[in-house]
């Protein structure tokens, strides 16, 4: 017969710890940079993967779009309709454009001519 007194103490302690572990992961939009369509964005993408997916993405404007086709045809997100697609396009393109060697951790050709 275990010890029930334990039993409780576990089950309130499990309680207790888990909604702080689970704040810890949380993401909100205001973790992105700021322009217009974040929040759509956010609320978009959100549902399925970490927004960490999206940021670490350096991409042009038609690669994005080419990844909402992705997303839409592999993953089985809804599809945007034309509002909600430019409004995701104008963010992602904005917010996480082709990261240009000069910011920082991007390869630079050794043998690239210099500018
Ligand atoms: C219905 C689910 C779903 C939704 C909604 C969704 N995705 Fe994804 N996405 C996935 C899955 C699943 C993967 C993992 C794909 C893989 O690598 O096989 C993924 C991976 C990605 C990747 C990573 C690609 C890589 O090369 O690592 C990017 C970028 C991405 N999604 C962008 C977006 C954006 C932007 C949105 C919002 C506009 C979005 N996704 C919404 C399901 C979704």
């Amino acid at each position: 017969m275990p010890d029930l007194r334990f039993l409780g103490m576990a089950a309130l302690a499990a309680i207790l710890i888990a909604p702080s572990a689970g704040l810890a992961q949380e993401e909100t939009p205001e973790s992105l940079p700021d322009f217009a369509g974040r929040d759509e964005t956010f609320g978009y993408c959100i549902g399925c993967h970490s927004m960490k997916v999206v940021s670490r993405q350096g991409m042009e404007r038609s690669r994005w779009d080419e990844t909402l086709n992705w997303m839409t045809e592999k993953h089985g997100m809804p599809a945007p309709d034309a509002d909600m697609r430019k409004t995701l396009l104008d963010y992602l393109a904005q917010a996480f454009p082709p990261k240009a060697p000069s910011q920082g951790g991007g390869w630079v050709n050794p043998f690239a001519p210099k500018p």
